[in-house]
């Protein structure tokens, strides 16, 4: 089957996945910002992959500017951000953001998957810098034992840098692939 990978990634999280499912699948790669509707239309599978910025899929607008071409596709979508997706008290809040991000025909076509990615301060942006501090001062006012996993990398990560960013991650995704 004629496999796209397509990426967003700002620090290198999901363009690691990607290259990974690309390399796993001996499908091609493209960034996001260079793939038109008329790349998408010259592929059978399209896997999607985009970074989780306050609760947005950096890059969706691929999938959701061409809909009507991706539902006559086989389809695969992940989110990469800081929750591990395999734990099922993570899955609801992930499935909302995902109903956030895209249209109920789309998330019915597509089979959607969130991987774990990474977060090193002082690799950040000013701007992501800010929004993380505010996210931090709120978080830190939390009780230790209702943080998850998330929330700790967050209060942690100016002394903590975190890379969960791992192939076994991908497990169930290639799975459905091959
Ligand atoms: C400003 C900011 C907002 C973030 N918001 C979320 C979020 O809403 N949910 C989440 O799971 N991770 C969130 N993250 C963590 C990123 O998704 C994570 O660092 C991921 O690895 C980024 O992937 P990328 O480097 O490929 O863009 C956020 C990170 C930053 C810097």
């Amino acid at each position: 089957m004629k496999t796209l990978v397509i990426y967003t990634s700002k620090y290198g999280a999901t363009e690691k996945y990607a290259k990974w499912i690309a390399e796993e699948l001996q499908a091609d790669i493209k960034e996001g910002k260079n793939v038109s509707s008329d790349t998408l239309q010259g592929y059978d599978r399209i896997i999607f992959g985009g970074g989780m910025y306050a609760g947005s899929i950096n890059g969706i607008d691929i999938i959701t500017k061409n809909e009507s071409i991706l539902l006559g596709k086989d389809l695969v979508i992940f989110s990469v951000g800081l929750l591990d997706g395999s734990k099922t008290e993570n899955q609801p809040g992930l499935q909302e953001s995902m109903e956030r991000n895209l249209k109920k025909e789309i998330l019915e076509h597509a089979k959607v998957f969130h991987l774990q990615g990474a977060l090193e301060y002082n690799k950040l942006s000013f701007s992501h810098k800010m929004m993380m501090n505010m996210m931090r001062k709120i978080i830190a006012k939390k009780p230790a034992e209702e943080q998850n996993e998330s929330d700790r990398a967050i209060v942690n990560m100016k002394q903590n840098p975190v890379d969960f960013a791992n192939k076994k991650n991908l497990k169930p995704l290639l799975d459905v692939c091959k």
